[in-house]
């Protein structure tokens, strides 16, 4: 796929994967609209919007900004929380689903009106959709919930490319979150720094291959 001149809404760029995502896009010339709670500052190719994933007016708000039909949409806003299936708050519960499925929900919903004919939707997931954690174990309902919801959307709009992404440890604030002392410093020998997934997922989307996997037993991420 020919990046060039594409309008591409990118959810979550103000940070991590989502900011290295972000830059490497407008790299290969795409127009790159970054939708983020903080965005960071606009560079060259990457427009930034304040908006927040999970209420509708905000969306509606962020996409006023954007004049021409959307050639991709990427779900990558989220956060952790961690903790067992039952150890684990209702506000956490709220938190995680919000964000990674009614987040993810609304993004397309809202956006799906302004697609162009042949738009391709990248969705964030994790490998822990894949392989479920005891822990975080809410995190990893969350973004099964989202992969199952592409589901749905890939049969009733077949039309639509649908691309999904199972990353294991990135650098990132995120993968940080509830991490210390110990696990921390043996989870830093295995997290690769977030430009270097970004590398990969543009690799997927250029190729247009429709999967990114890590892979437990090489620490590596497949795509196919
Ligand atoms: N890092 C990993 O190891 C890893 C592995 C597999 C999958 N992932 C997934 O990759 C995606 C990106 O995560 P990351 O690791 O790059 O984390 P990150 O650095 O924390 O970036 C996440 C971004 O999403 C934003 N965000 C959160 N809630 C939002 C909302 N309601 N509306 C708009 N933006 C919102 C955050 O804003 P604030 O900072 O202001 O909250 C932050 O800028 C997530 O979906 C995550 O689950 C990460």
């Amino acid at each position: 796929m020919e990046l060039r001149g594409k309008t591409i809404l990118l959810t979550g760029s103000g940070s991590g994967i989502g900011s290295a995502l972000a830059t490497l896009l407008a790299a290969e010339g795409a127009h790159v609209f970054g939708l983020d709670l903080r965005p960071a500052d606009s560079r060259p190719g990457v427009t930034t919007i304040q908006a927040d994933i999970t209420d509708a007016r905000s969306i509606d708000h962020a996409l006023a900004h954007i004049d021409a039909p959307i050639d991709m949409l990427i779900n990558n806003a989220g956060l952790m929380r961690r903790g067992t299936l039952f150890d684990s708050t209702p506000e956490e519960f709220d938190a995680l689903m919000n964000v990674h499925v009614k987040g993810s929900w609304l993004m397309l919903k809202h956006t799906l009106p302004r697609f162009a004919p042949h738009t391709t939707v990248v969705q964030m997931l994790s490998r822990h959709a894949l392989t479920p954690p005891e822990d975080p174990a809410l995190y990893a309902l969350a973004k099964i919930c989202a992969d199952r919801m592409l589901d749905f959307f890939a049969q009733r709009y077949p039309q639509y490319a649908v691309k999904r992404l199972y990353p294991g440890p990135t650098d990132t604030p995120l993968a940080r979150h509830g991490v210390k002392g110990a696990a921390l410093k043996e989870k830093e020998q295995r997290m690769i720094a977030p430009e270097a997934l970004a590398l990969q997922i543009v690799t997927l989307i250029k190729e247009d291959k429709t999967r990114l996997e890590y892979m437990e037993e090489t620490g590596e991420h497949s795509i196919s």
